[in-house]
C-alpha cells in the first residue's frame, strides 16, 4: 500500500521533526547562493536561527520574478554538478529555468513513483504519459517516475491522437497521464476510430497541469472506466509529484517530507487555517542543487489537517481554485499576457490594441488574438494581409508554444483597454 512506508506512516509529530531537521539544512545550503546569502544577510538572519518550524516566517518570499531575474544565482552547486534543466513559461529571456543535480533527478522520480503507487500503479502496469515531453516537466518528470516504480513506459509525448488511441490498443495500456481537457476531447478520437475505450484494459489516470472540476474527473472516469487522480506540481518544486489525490479522492496529499507547505493570505501574507482558501508557498525541504525558500506559487487552495482514511500524515489541498496574477493555461501551456503583448508591439504593423479570446470547442482550447493593424498596412492587398497574419501566428506560436488563430482588425475598432487584464476574455467555462 506504501511506496516508502517509513515515510509515509510518520506520525503528524515525526514528520514535523523530519521537516524542521530538512528545513535546517536546506537554509544552510540555500545560504551558499548567491541569492540566498544577499537576502539572508539583508534580513539579518543566519542558518542556525531557524530552530522551529514557526520560524519559516521570517525568513524571506522568493517570486518567479527573482527567478527570472536572478536564476543561476540560485544554484548552490557549480556546472559539472547539475545534469538537467527545465523551463516554464516564455521562450525568450522571461524564461524561469530550473537546475538539477543527479540526486535532484532521482529524488524527484522516487516522488513521482510514491503518488503513482499510492493510487494502486504497480509494476507490470504499461503507463502511456502523455505530456509533452522536452522543457515541459510534466513528460519527463513522470516517466522518469513511472520507470522507477518498474512500469513498462511508454514515451508518448502530446499530440497525435490516432495514434495515441493506437498506442493504447496495441501495447495495452493501463495506466495514462492526460491533461484533462485533452481526455475528453480525445474521447471525439476514440469515437471517430470506433473504440470505446471502456473496452480497453485502461484503470487508472494522473490527470492535472491546468485546472478542472469534478464533475470533469467523474465524466473522465465514466467515458474511460478508469480512476482519474488529480496531480500537482510546478516546475519550481520539480515539476509534478508535489501533491496527489490517494484513493480516497479526498484532496491531494502534500509531500511534506520535501515540501514544507504554507498557505497565506495573498495581500496581507498572514498564515491561514485550515479550510479558508489562500496563496500556496513551498519550501524545498531536500532539493540539492536549487532549493527554494518559501516559493510564492501564485496558486490559489486550502489545506485540511484532518485525519485521512489511507494513514498517511501528509496534510492534504483542496483544487486549485485559480490564480492571483493573469497567467492562463492553455492545451496545458502557461502564458503570461505580458509574453503575447511583447510579441505583438515587436511588429510594426501593429497599432495599440489587441484581444485575446480564450473558447473550448469540443473539449479543445482555442486561443483567438485579434490584433488591430495600422491604417496603412490594412490598405495592403490581400496577398499582403495574409502573410502578415501567418507571420504573427508563427511569431505568437514561437513564443507561447500552442498556435493561435490570428483575426486581423481595423485600428480603433477593439476596446481600448484599461488594465491587462481586460485584454484576456475567458469564455472556456461557459462551453
Ligand atoms: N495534450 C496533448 N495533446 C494535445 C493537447 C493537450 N493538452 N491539446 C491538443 N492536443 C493535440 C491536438 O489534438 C492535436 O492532435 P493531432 O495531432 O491528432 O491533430 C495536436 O495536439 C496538435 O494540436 P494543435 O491544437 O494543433 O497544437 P498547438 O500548436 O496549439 O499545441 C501542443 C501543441 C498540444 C503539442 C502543446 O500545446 C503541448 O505540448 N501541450 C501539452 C503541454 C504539457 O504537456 N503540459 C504539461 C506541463 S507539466
Ligand atoms: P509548470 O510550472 O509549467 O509545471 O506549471 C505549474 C502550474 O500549473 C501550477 O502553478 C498550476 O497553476 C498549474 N497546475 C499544475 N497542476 C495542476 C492541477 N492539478 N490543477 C490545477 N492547476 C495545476
Ligand atoms: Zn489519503
Amino acid at each position: 500500500m506504501y511506496w516508502d512506508p517509513e515515510v509515509e506512516t510518520l506520525t503528524p509529530e515525526k514528520l514535523r521533526d523530519l521537516q524542521l531537521q530538512r528545513l535546517q539544512a536546506t537554509v544552510a545550503r540555500a545560504s551558499q547562493s548567491p541569492f540566498y546569502r544577499e537576502r539572508l544577510r539583508e534580513a539579518g538572519l543566519q542558518p542556525q536561527d531557524i530552530r522551529s518550524l514557526e520560524d519559516v516566517r521570517r525568513l524571506p518570499y522568493t517570486t518567479k520574478d527573482d527567478l527570472r531575474a536572478r536564476g543561476p544565482d540560485f544554484l548552490t552547486v557549480p556546472t559539472e554538478r547539475l545534469v538537467r534543466l527545465h523551463a516554464s513559461s516564455g521562450t525568450t529571456g522571461q524564461a524561469t529555468v530550473i537546475y538539477y543535480t543527479r540526486a535532484d533527478i532521482e529524488a524527484w522520480a522516487e516522488l513521482v513513483a510514491r503518488s503513482m503507487y499510492m493510487t494502486g500503479v504497480r509494476p507490470g502496469d504499461v503507463f502511456q504519459n502523455m505530456m509533452g515531453y522536452g522543457l515541459f516537466t510534466g513528460g519527463l518528470g513522470f516517466h522518469y517516475g513511472g520507470e522507477r516504480l518498474g512500469c513498462l513506459t511508454i514515451p508518448a509525448g502530446a499530440g497525435n491522437s490516432r495514434r495515441q488511441v493506437q498506442l493504447m490498443q496495441q501495447f495495452r495500456t493501463t495506466v495514462l497521464h492526460i491533461i484533462p481537457s485533452y481526455a475528453l476531447y480525445l474521447l471525439n478520437v476514440f469515437a471517430e476510430m470506433g473504440v470505446d475505450p471502456r473496452d480497453l484494459p485502461l484503470r487508472i489516470a494522473f490527470i492535472g497541469a491546468e485546472p478542472h472540476t469534478e464533475d470533469m474527473r467523474r465524466r473522465i472516469e465514466a467515458a474511460y472506466g478508469l480512476k482519474a487522480y488529480n496531480s500537482y506540481g510546478l516546475s519550481e518544486m520539480n515539476g509534478p509529484g508535489v501533491a496527489f489525490e490517494c484513493p480516497e479522492q479526498n484532496g491531494m496529499h502534500v509531500w511534506e517530507d520535501a515540501f514544507l507547505l504554507e498557505v497565506v493570505d495573498p495581500n496581507t501574507l498572514e498564515p491561514l487555517p485550515p479550510g479558508v482558501v489562500g496563496e500556496l508557498v513551498f519550501t524545498n525541504l531536500t532539493r540539492e542543487g536549487m532549493p527554494l525558500i518559501r516559493y510564492r506559487t501564485r496558486d490559489l487552495a486550502s489545506y485540511e489537517d484532518t485525519p485521512c482514511p489511507c494513514g498517511r500524515a501528509m496534510r492534504r489541498i483542496s483544487r486549485i481554485q485559480g490564480r492571483t496574477d493573469d497567467m492562463i493555461i492553455i492545451k496545458g501551456v502557461n502564458i503570461f499576457p505580458m509574453q503575447i503583448e511583447k510579441v505583438l508591439m515587436a511588429l510594426p504593423e501593429v497599432h495599440t490594441n489587441y484581444l485575446v479570446e480564450l473558447s473550448r470547442r469540443d473539449y479543445n482550447d482555442i486561443m483567438t488574438v485579434k490584433v488591430e493593424v495600422k491604417e496603412s498596412f490594412f490598405k495592403e492587398d490581400l496577398k499582403y494581409l495574409t502573410g502578415l497574419k501567418k507571420r504573427l501566428t508563427e511569431a505568437l506560436k514561437s513564443e507561447l508554444l500552442v498556435t493561435p488563430v490570428v483575426e486581423l482588425v481595423e485600428p480603433n475598432t477593439l476596446p481600448v483597454s484599461e488594465g491587462k487584464a481586460l485584454r484576456i476574455v475567458d469564455r472556456r467555462q461557459e462551453t
